[in-house]
This record gives C-alpha cells, sequence and structure tokens, in this order.
C-alpha cells in the first residue's frame, strides 16, 4: 500500500482527484488549499457548487491552520472522537479557500478513522477536502467497486477494501458553548455529552437556513424505486428485493433477500445499509427495492435518516426537490 499512496499523494500535489476509504465512506479528495482541483470534485460529482465540502486532516494542529481561535471545548471534542466519525463545523481561516466552503464563513474539518486516508494526508502534506465519492444525490460508496461504478475516470482510487462505519459522519457546528447537530451519524449528540459533561449546551433543532445538504430531504438514492415497508404488505409485486436486519423469516416473498445483520445489530445495519442497497442496484432480477426500518433511536437515527432520504423520491404525492 506504501507505493500507492506515495503514487496517491502526487496526484493530490498534482492538483489531481484521488477517492480514498475512510472509516465511513470513500471520499473523493483534492488539495484543501487548491482552489482548482477542489473545483475538479464539484464537476466530477456534479455537484452543486452551494454544497460545501468537508476537510479532513491528520493532525490536531491543522484545527489552528483552518480555524482561527479555536475554543478549548472544541480541543477537547477533538481529542475524544478524533480521528472518528465527527465532523465539527467551525469559523474558517483565511486559508481555507471559498469554494471549499462555497463561500461559507465556516468550514467542516474532521479527522477519518482509516490508517489509509491518514497516510494520505501526512503523505500529501496538505489537508484534503473530500465529500462522499459518489455522483450528487446517489448511493454513498463504502467500496473501491462503487466509486468506480460511479466514477469511472477519476485519477487515482485507492483501495482500502470496505469500510467500517458505512454511514457519514456525525457533523456538528459548534459556536460558543453551544453544539448543534447538522447530520445525525454513528457518534450521537448523547456520546458526546456522556463523554464531555457539563462541556456544551446541546440544540436540537433543525438549522434554518440549508446550512447542510445532508438536510436535503432526498439524497443517497439508489437507481431503482426504493420503499420503507410500513408492516402492512401482504405481498411484494414480482422482481422486488427485499432488505432485513436480522435473521428472521422473510415472511414477505421476493426475488432477492438481503440481510445486513443477522441480529438486528444497528452497528452492522449501518455497515451494511450502503452496500446492501448497492447489490440491490446491481441485481438484474431486481426493478423495485424494499427494506424493513429500524426503530429510531441511538444509532437508528442516522440509519433511518440515510434510509429516509434514498426513499423519498420514490413515495407518491410528496414535493421533489
Ligand atoms: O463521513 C463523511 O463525512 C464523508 C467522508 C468522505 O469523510 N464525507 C461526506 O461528505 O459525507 P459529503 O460532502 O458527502 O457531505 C458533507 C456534508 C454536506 O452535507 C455539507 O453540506 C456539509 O457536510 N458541510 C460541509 N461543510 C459545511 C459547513 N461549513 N457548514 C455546514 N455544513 C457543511
Ligand atoms: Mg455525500
Amino acid at each position: 500500500m506504501d507505493k500507492q499512496i506515495q503514487e496517491a499523494a502526487a496526484v493530490i500535489n498534482n492538483g489531481g482527484l484521488v477517492a480514498f476509504p475512510t472509516e465511513t465512506v470513500y471520499g473523493l479528495g483534492a488539495n484543501a488549499l487548491n482552489p482548482i482541483a477542489v473545483a475538479k470534485i464539484f464537476e466530477a460529482k456534479e455537484r452543486p457548487s452551494f454544497d460545501p465540502l468537508i476537510v479532513h486532516i491528520a493532525s490536531f494542529d491543522d484545527l489552528n491552520v483552518l480555524s482561527d481561535n479555536v475554543p478549548q471545548s472544541v480541543f477537547m471534542l477533538a481529542q475524544k472522537f478524533w480521528p472518528g466519525p465527527l465532523t465539527i463545523v467551525l469559523p474558517k481561516s483565511k486559508m481555507v479557500p471559498d469554494i471549499v466552503t462555497s463561500g461559507l464563513e465556516t468550514v467542516g474539518i474532521r479527522m477519518p478513522n482509516n490508517e489509509v486516508a491518514l497516510q494520505l494526508i501526512r503523505a500529501a502534506k496538505c489537508p484534503i477536502a473530500a465529500p462522499s465519492a459518489n455522483k450528487f444525490g446517489q448511493l454513498s460508496p463504502v467500496s473501491a467497486k462503487h466509486v468506480r461504478k460511479q466514477l469511472p475516470n477519476i485519477d487515482y482510487i485507492l483501495d482500502g477494501g470496505f469500510t467500517t462505519v458505512g454511514i457519514e459522519s456525525t457533523i456538528v457546528a459548534v459556536e460558543g458553548n453551544v453544539c448543534q447537530l447538522l447530520r445525525p451519524g454513528f457518534i450521537t449528540l448523547e456520546d458526546i455529552e456522556k463523554a464531555l459533561p457539563g462541556v456544551f449546551e446541546f440544540d436540537y433543532s433543525t438549522p434554518q437556513k440549508l446550512v447542510s445538504p445532508g438536510l436535503l430531504k432526498s439524497h443517497y438514492s439508489p437507481k431503482k424505486p426504493l420503499y420503507i415497508l410500513t408492516g402492512a404488505e401482504e405481498q411484494l409485486p414480482e422482481h422486488s428485493g427485499l432488505i432485513l436486519h436480522s435473521n428472521e423469516a422473510a415472511t414477505l416473498e421476493a426475488s432477492c433477500v438481503m440481510y445486513t445483520s443477522q441480529t438486528g445489530s444497528l452497528v452492522e445495519v449501518a455497515a451494511n445499509l450502503f452496500s446492501s442497497l448497492h447489490a440491490m442496484e446491481e441485481n438484474d432480477s431486481v426493478t423495485q427495492i424494499f427494506i424493513k426500518p429500524v426503530e429510531i433511536k441511538g444509532l437508528g437515527v442516522a440509519i433511518m435518516d440515510r434510509m429516509r432520504k434514498a426513499a423519498y423520491q420514490y413515495q407518491p404525492n410528496v414535493d421533489k426537490e
């Protein structure tokens, strides 16, 4: 892997794009300090320019490069959860080009918990801006193969196998001592409160402005209709795929049944959610997909957030975004 990391770092330093694994999903990276390189990310993803990117770092010192006057509470938060699936939105420094933040005065920063990602950032010697390595609106990639399916023409793909967490990082904005959830993920606000009691006040309200497209109602969608089971179905249409989360006998007949977990473990459901949707998308015997919901509690909040956004555009009678 050493040689590949050096090659990938050279691509980054030459202003190119590298897809790389993180613990959550694969990222499509460019030198965060090079606006032209970052512009190529938007082009490759067909991503609207109002949608800011997360900057990935490998050293705590880089927090001070990307943001000015980082409060002690944010350092404590970073020390507790980094490297890990938590993105912290902070006021940006002059070093961060506007294209990275889509003109916002804030920047999202995280240190991924994946050795290949950390080695790439260290070898490139620059912070790496990276959204998930999928076309805008489509399923997030959790393997190098998924990246190739959607983005076959990018300069370099580092193959680190399947990601472990499987859904994108939790995003929080910290202002003063108020910590607001912008996108649910593996780490919950309860985890933060438990790890750092009394340090933050928590704002559970949905941000007023569209500060995070994680807030778009439709996102992360497979190319085939996806429906969340209501429990009232007596039978599924022909050529249906069915995704379940424990090894219960499927009471509904389907052309293809997949399990994200044998035991209903939410950690496993999260890890296998996008890969099961990718597999159904690729399965020629399946024309529509049905998926069982999970309880909206703990990690289930983030899982249902992704599931509902993936299914949103296929619901009848909704305003499409
Ligand atoms: O786990 C992850 O976060 C993955 C891996 C590759 O790190 N990345 C990821 O990036 O999910 P992306 O671009 O697919 O989603 C990033 C989200 C977007 O919804 C974006 O709007 C939000 O982060 N974001 C980035 N900067 C922001 C900022 N300054 N303020 C508010 N939201 C921000
Ligand atoms: Mg994404």
